[in-house]
């Protein structure tokens, strides 16, 4: 009847339109929403306990994006979190690139594809051992600018990008119909400072750029409450001890559920120090009590990948990161799996959310190859390569001369006279110093050497100053990170009467394309192999797959094959190989050049099968011993306090019984709970008024004992600001009895009332400290140098 009366009021076309309209509403799933409930995250409304696998895009070649992820997802993730690196994205001011390796949208639509949410955590800041934690070099041009602040220059670029990035990825939101649930504002600011404006602005600036899903904050439990915020969810940053960090969490939000935002399988490296595999027993106990108890986590990593090119940053103290981000994450660099990945999938596999199917097999790893030992027999000296130069009375940083990277050479002339000073503020970070074309002296950051010799001139002498920058520090207030000769520049008779010197010609050396692709290449000779330069050969492949490129026969400095850069080598290690991904290498020649800074032993490569991470070479180092030369004893020292410790590796605050007084702090550990080691995840020193004194111009200036050889026990681990590391007294070489001193060298005079200590915080702590006491001084320290 009704069809009936219908079919007259209404076209046959028009009804058959309407029923289908009417059907496919009917069959049409509603969209999924996302929300954080009084105790758990609801998909859908329901309970969902996020397993989030943090993986970077940026240290992936995109070939293996869908790899990796299926990788995640059958570790048993539901979510994978993405970091974005502003300096990545906008490599030019104002000029965005989101295409090829940066393009994030179809990485999350691959994450789509393969069943995973994602988190995304766009900065501005990011830390995550990137150049400059992920914030543009080109900042730094402004003098003065306060990064990670009110700072009107630093607000509007953060604001501009932060638009950029939600044109891009605010489509993609869950409430739009794509797979990003909850958006980070900001990155640990708590470790950084206690603005809550700040961080009010940076969520406006995200929501405005049109993300509406969930916004989050992440710290670790110390910092939770710095820079707090009720308008932004937060969640909480541990490598272990889940129930005191849960606890802290609960303290700032005692409703919502619980979240590790970065739960640490392993660590990263830096230059000179052993590879960090983590501890496999500990990571799969602290899950286990997560995965049981309903909290979320995201393993912080679970795919570190490669920080190709000059994007690694470096640490603090000065120390500089590896180019291998394998981070003993379960999903090993090139993309394997590994014990601990086998470990971490039968364990989630127990804890499977209610209906949840099987956890997938993982794809199977990529085709390795192999390379024949080949010479490299085309060099191109850099002193024969340099581009046209600057001139000017009054040498700057690179980020003057709009140079973001790579080395600068300073070069001038020295009037004849005899053996003068040359000095500086800093260096950042090693400069060659050569007079008349012959190498006189290295100055180097770690050791903080800034001031040297030069020999006696018998007539005019051309001095010339290579400086070479790592990354820049992505952690801390060291982001500030300008590179070259940090003024004011110096020369000085040695009666400290200043010599006069202008001229200087200024070469600018970023090794881009250009540079690249128009050097003058010589055959090398033989005796002059320490010269720096880059050098050039071929090698052929039959079988395109994987390969580890040996570097252990070269000095330190930069490769890149066919035109792709794979990051930076260093003979010290540990990292003694480099990952060229498959797509980057082509069936015949493939072109391999190398910059070698200070000479390679042989000028060979060859292909493994397998990477070496682990493989130290203290002995290599152009400058030996990384810490000032110094004698320090303990003997007649009366101790500005002394006492036991607590045993249990919650932080601890000690009040000086007499002011300290004095530019080296030292600690002496007399004994443990164990009587194994002594060990200490962090220290800082607090002034009069409370507040911790900044670590920014702080050494390690002497300390006993340290282990280097089965961990990374050293001691900047207890100043570097981060309480998952920590310095540790040899165990597996020399075990040296109690008592064991650290000494801090603080850079200036400081007045300590008290000290704020973090242990170890794994439950059952080797060498957790006992007795201990604490001297302050200027004394404590005898120069050698
Ligand atoms: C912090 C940061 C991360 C990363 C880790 C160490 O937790 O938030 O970006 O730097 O430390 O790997």
């Amino acid at each position: 009847m009704l069809r009936k009366k219908l079919l007259k009021i209404v076209p046959v076309g028009v009804l058959i339109l309407m029923m289908f309209t009417l059907s496919s509403f009917k069959n049409e799933t509603p969209p999924t929403t996302f929300e954080i409930g009084k105790k758990d995250f609801l998909l859908n409304g329901k309970p969902f306990q996020i397993r989030c696998g943090e993986l970077h895009f940026a240290r992936v070649p995109k070939p293996y994006w869908r790899h990796r992820l299926k990788m995640m997802k059958s570790l048993g993730m539901n979510t994978v979190c993405a970091y974005l690196f502003w300096n990545f994205h906008e490599r030019t001011p104002g000029v965005f690139k989101w295409d090829g390796e940066a393009d994030i949208a179809q990485f999350c639509k691959i994450a789509q594809e393969e069943g995973l949410w994602v988190i995304l955590r766009p900065g501005p800041y990011t830390c995550a051992e990137w150049e400059m934690g992920g914030l543009p070099w080109w900042l730094l041009k402004n003098d003065g600018i306060k990064l990670r602040t009110k700072d009107p220059i630093y607000i509007d670029r953060s604001n501009q990008y932060l638009k950029e990035v939600g044109k891009v990825l605010a489509p993609m939101q869950v409430t739009k119909g794509g797979p990003i649930i909850m958006v980070q504002v900001e990155n640990e600011y708590g470790f950084y400072a206690d603005d809550a404006d700040y961080m009010g602005l940076m969520r406006k600036a995200i929501l405005d750029a049109g993300f509406n899903v969930p916004l989050f904050a992440c710290n670790p439990p110390y910092h939770l409450k710095k820079g707090f915020r009720k308008d932004l969810f937060q969640v909480v940053n541990f490598g272990s001890n889940p129930v005191e960090a849960f606890k802290a969490l609960k303290e700032v939000q005692p409703e919502g559920p619980l979240m590790c935002g970065e739960f640490y399988s392993g660590w990263f490296d830096t230059w000179g120090t052993p590879h960090n595999y983590g501890k496999i027993d500990q990571y799969l106990q602290d899950m286990e009590y997560m995965l049981k108890t309903g909290a979320s986590f995201s393993i912080y990593m679970a795919h570190g990948g490669t920080t190709f090119d000059f994007w690694a940053g470096a640490d603090r103290p000065f120390k500089p990161d590896v180019s291998s981000y394998d981070y003993g994450a379960p999903v090993s660099e090139a993309g394997w799996t590994t014990e601990k990945f086998k470990a971490t999938r039968d364990l989630i596999s127990k804890y499977l959310m209610p209906g949840e199917a099987p956890l997938p097999v993982p794809p199977s790893a990529n085709p390795i190859t192999t390379l024949r030992t080949v010479k490299l027999n085309k060099f191109a000296p850099l002193f024969k390569n340099l581009p046209v130069p600057i001139t000017t009375d009054d040498p700057k940083t690179m980020e003057y001369y709009d140079q973001s990277r790579g080395s600068i050479l300073y070069r001038t002339t020295l009037p004849a006279g005899p053996e003068c000073v040359f000095k500086v503020d800093e260096v950042h970070d090693f400069a060659w110093v050569f007079l008349n074309g012959k190498k006189v002296t290295v100055m180097d950051r770690r050791k903080h050497n800034y001031s040297i010799l030069i020999p006696a001139r018998d007539k005019a002498s051309t001095i010339d100053i290579l400086v070479h920058a790592m990354g820049r520090i992505n952690f801390g207030p060291e982001v500030h990170d300008r590179k070259g000769l940090i003024g004011p520049i110096q020369f000085l008779n040695k009666n400290n009467s200043p010599i006069s010197v202008k001229g200087w010609k200024l070469f600018n050396l970023s090794y881009g394309d250009e540079m690249l692709n128009n050097l003058s290449f010589e055959t090398p000779n033989p005796v002059r192999l320490a010269e720096p330069g880059i050098w050039k050969g071929e090698f052929m492949i039959d079988k395109i797959g994987d390969t580890f490129l040996d570097v252990r026969k070269w000095g330190k400095g930069v490769v890149w094959v066919n035109g792709h850069c794979l990051g930076r080598y260093w003979n010290i290690g540990p990292t003694q190989t480099m990952y060229i991904p498959a797509p980057w290498l082509k069936k015949g020649a493939n072109k391999v050049l190398v910059l070698d800074l200070v000479g390679p032993e042989n000028p060979v490569l060859q292909g493994l099968s397998a990477p070496i991470l682990n493989e130290l070479n203290p002995q290599k180092d152009f400058t030996l011993s990384k810490r000032p030369d110094v004698t320090f004893s303990a003997k007649n020292l009366i101790p500005n306090a002394k006492g036991e410790f607590a045993d249990n590796n919650a932080m601890q605050i000690v009040k000086l019984t007499t002011l300290g007084k004095g530019r080296y702090f030292c600690i002496a550990a007399l004994s443990s709970f164990d009587g194994t080691t002594a060990s200490i995840a962090e220290l800082d020193l607090l002034n009069k008024e409370g507040k911790a004194i900044s670590h920014q111009s702080w050494t390690i200036a002497y300390v006993s004992s340290e282990e280097l050889a089965k961990e990374n026990g050293s001691a900047e681990n207890a100043i570097d600001g981060q309480t998952f590391n920590y310095w540790s007294t040899d165990w597996s070489v020399r075990k040296m009895s109690y008592p064991h001193y650290l000494v801090i060298d603080l850079g200036k005079e400081e007045e300590i009332d008290a000290i704020r200590f973090i242990p170890k915080s794994e439950s059952k702590s080797l060498g957790r400290i006992k007795d201990y006491q604490i001297f302050v001084g200027n004394e404590l320290i005898k120069s050698l140098q």
